[in-house]
């Protein structure tokens, strides 16, 4: 495959440079005899004002610039580090771990005015789905297939954050993730790269908006870069065999489109990819990312990952990891003591050049200039700047497009009607702070409505609601089995809560089996047995293996962790009031020992052939399931022309009428399949969807304009796309048109 050369050739890159350096020369000259330095000077191009400042730097300023402390108490019990007694004036960023903004902009004084040049600290955190006001986990948030409304959360989040002197956000995380025994799968978008690219880009705009400066914006992170979510047998921090041709075709793309959504930096994984760990990996920081990308922001370490080097096998100290580190393209140390201990002695050494250490610090200049920093170092204190009214609106809605009907049989006890006596049994009913979800920032569990909370408000005028716990999350509880048979026999319908504690899923929360713990199981077992319809409603950050107790309920409803309007959309899809309307992101394994099992998964020699013997092969709930209050009918596909030449465009269309009484959101999916290419690809591929409320009765169009190279080209292992005549397939739900591309 003849390699076309994307990135910007020698002499390109040569010429580039000669221009910003005229340029900036130019602005100097004119700032000669100005009253403050042109750094300052807000009006001049960033460019100008990185080189005069770069120009005025020592080099110990240089490599503060380079690293991350923290501030504030850290209270992530992953994140252990060595104290930092005194933060000097010059540090380049801080964790901020504080609510408010008052010691952000004590230390951010002391950097203004005591130090040298003023250089403002960047203050980051990990604001992953809300800062105080709580979304749905991200995996929850993937599955509302809207990205519009997702867009919306995060601008909420920025608010949030910037109000509360945050400036840069460790989100979004975009690892395609395959195997729920990982815990991170919960951060993520699910086991397609296109979601995770559109989730990915549309949490970039919601927290950078329109301006990277505007008082409202804050910095976006793509994490982890690159191939997390392969992490071995779902284990933590571990090793991840990923080729290059997978790696192009499965974990890029969503870096590559967030990149392209003008992401403003980027977050290092911890994993080693296939022998070279991604905190000191040139081929993708450097070639991939910034050659090849042009990407022009900064890249950060994960949490002491430098030194995690020495433990990967890559590095015999510190100061090889800092070296190989920095030179192969990670520009900020995040809470490590790498690059403030050993860069100088690496650069005297000649083991780091200049070159190297000044394009670091342009990259992380370039942000804070282009956050406005220098200009609005301070945050001023807003004291109403949490769960405005509008905010909840939004995590109402977000919790309730992200809520999952994934069974209701033919007893259609979903909507409730007709019952009177409603029994809410299990551990979960009750709890405010496991709705909240892993990395819930400042959440405060006060803030949470529970699903109790939610029920009693939706159906206490009308009906009559008694709450037995049953058991606690992973023990019994005395008297609970009983008690709660006792209620269920008094019940017309029992409402079961169950699921995973916040921590359960989420960072070092890896679990070797994803059934849920054997009491909640025995619990469910032992109310089936009264013979009542049953509904369970799941609150886990996980796939999880229902196969032991699925046949136990008439309905299930995959709530996630909802965050704090959880209570409220559940109990509106309990009554009706809000239709169904999410569809999986993560497929639900029938049980633990079919993982790795998702959609897009490459093609069997023998397909009629090779399945497990002791189990089914099948999933027991596939990507992009999700039942519907209403039904809708799908026409056949039309096609503009069913032969095109690779140069052309051509546009699909489906028509889908809602054939039920009541109004009900569609998620139209196009996928496309290519019978044989030479790269073998996924049985099928998501390309577009769309999702639009149809009314009783209403007929709505699709379309799919399908640009031959981007939605039927594949890459190949060096990046390079390509597409190829022959047949291909469009499919919309059960329905399938060829397409053949000519040269
Ligand atoms: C953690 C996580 C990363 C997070 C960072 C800062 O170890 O891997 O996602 O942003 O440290 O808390």
């Amino acid at each position: 495959m003849k390699k076309r050369k994307m990135n910007i050739g020698l002499n390109d890159k040569g010429i580039l440079r000669r221009t910003l350096l005229t340029i900036s020369v130019f602005f100097l000259s004119l700032n000669t005899f100005a009253s403050e330095p042109l750094y300052k000077d807000s009006s001049m191009p960033v460019e100008s004002r990185i080189e005069d400042l770069m120009g005025r730097m020592t080099l110990e300023e240089k490599i503060f610039q380079l690293n991350q402390y923290t501030l504030g108490w850290n209270n992530n019990e992953n994140n252990l580090g060595e104290e930092v007694k005194e933060i000097p004036a010059e540090i380049g960023s801080l964790i901020y771990f504080e609510e408010d903004p008052e010691l952000r902009n004590l230390m951010q004084k002391k950097a203004m005015e005591e130090s040298r040049l003023g250089i403002p600290i960047l203050f980051g955190y990990d604001v992953i789905h809300g800062f105080r006001t709580i979304y749905p986990i991200s995996l929850a948030q993937a599955c509302s297939w809207n990205p519009a409304l997702v867009k919306e959360a995060c601008a909420v989040a920025a608010q949030e954050s910037r109000m509360s002197g945050v400036d840069w956000t460790f989100s979004p995380m975009i690892d395609v993730a395959r195997d729920p025994r990982w815990g991170r799968v919960s951060e993520g978008y699910g086991e397609d790269p296109y979601l995770n690219s559109v989730f990915g880009v549309a949490s970039v705009e919601g927290y950078q908006g329109n301006n990277l400066s505007d008082t409202l914006s804050i910095a976006a992170c793509l994490k982890h870069f690159v191939g997390y979510g392969a992490s071995e047998a779902g284990r933590d921090y571990v090793y991840t065999e990923i080729s290059p041709q997978t790696l192009w075709d499965t974990y890029l793309p969503p870096y590559e489109a967030g990149i392209n959504a003008g992401a403003a930096t980027v977050m290092s994984a911890f994993n080693d990819i296939s022998g070279v760990p991604a905190s000191a990996n040139p081929y993708t920081l450097n070639d991939i990312l910034k050659q090849k990308w042009n990407f022009d922001g900064f890249v950060v370490s994960d949490w002491a990952a430098i030194n995690q080097l020495k433990e990967q096998g890559y590095t015999a100290d510190n100061k090889e990891g800092t070296m190989r580190a920095i030179n192969a393209g990670l520009d900020m140390d995040m809470m490590n003591h790498a690059y403030d201990r050993n860069l100088q002695a690496l650069l005297e050494e000649g083991l780091v050049t200049q070159d190297v250490i000044d394009e670091a610090v342009r990259r992380i200049l370039r942000v804070k200039f282009r956050l406005g920093l220098f200009e609005n170092p301070y945050t001023s204190e807003v004291k109403d700047r949490f769960l405005r009214k509008s905010s909840l609106e939004t995590a109402s809605n977000l919790a309730a497009e992200s809520m999952v009907l994934l069974k209701n049989d033919s007893t259609k006890v979903l909507p409730l009607k007709n019952f009177k006596k409603i029994a809410v049994i299990g551990p979960m009913a009750k709890t405010q702070k496991e709705l909240l979800g892993s990395w819930n920032a400042h959440g405060n569990p006060e803030d949470v409505i529970s699903f109790w909370e939610g029920i009693n408000k939706e159906f206490g005028s009308t009906h009559e609601i008694r709450y037995a716990e049953g058991c606690d999350f992973d023990s019994d509880i005395s008297n609970g089995l009983s008690d709660a048979m006792k209620l269920a026999d008094w019940a017309d319908i029992v409402i079961m809560c169950l699921g995973e504690k916040n921590n359960w899923s989420g960072e070092n929360a890896s679990r070797a089996d994803i059934h849920l713990p054997a009491i909640q199981e025995s619990l469910a077992q032992t109310i089936s047995a009264s013979g009542k319809p049953m509904v369970l409603i799941l609150t886990n950050g996980r796939p999880l293996a229902l196969d032991r107790i699925e046949p136990f309920f008439n309905a299930i409803v995959e709530a996630w962790q909802p965050g704090v309007a959880g209570g409220e959309s559940l109990a509106g899809i309990l009554s009706g009031r809000i239709n169904p309307s999410g569809k999986l992101a993560m497929t639900f394994p029938l049980t633990t020992g079919q993982i790795p099992i998702y959609y897009n998964r490459r093609k069997s020699g023998r397909h009629h052939q090779g399945f497990y013997k002791d189990i089914s092969s099948e999933p027991l709930y596939p990507f992009g399931h999700g039942l519907s209050y209403t039904d809708f009918e799908y026409s056949d596909i039309k096609i503009s022309s069913s032969e095109i030449k690779k140069s052309d465009k051509v546009t699909a269309t489906v028509s889908v009428k809602n054939i039920g009484e009541i109004p009900g959101y569609e998620t139209v999916m196009w996928f496309v399949s290519d019978p044989f290419s030479t790269i073998t690809r996924p049985v099928k591929e998501l390309k577009h969807f769309e999702k639009v409320n149809i009314n009783p009765g209403e007929t709505r169009e699709f379309s799919f304009e399908i640009d031959p190279l981007k939605d039927l080209g594949f890459v190949d292992n060096e990046g390079n796309k390509f597409v190829e005549p022959g047949d291909y397939y469009i499919t919309v739900n059960d329905k399938r048109i060829k397409l053949t591309l000519t040269e």
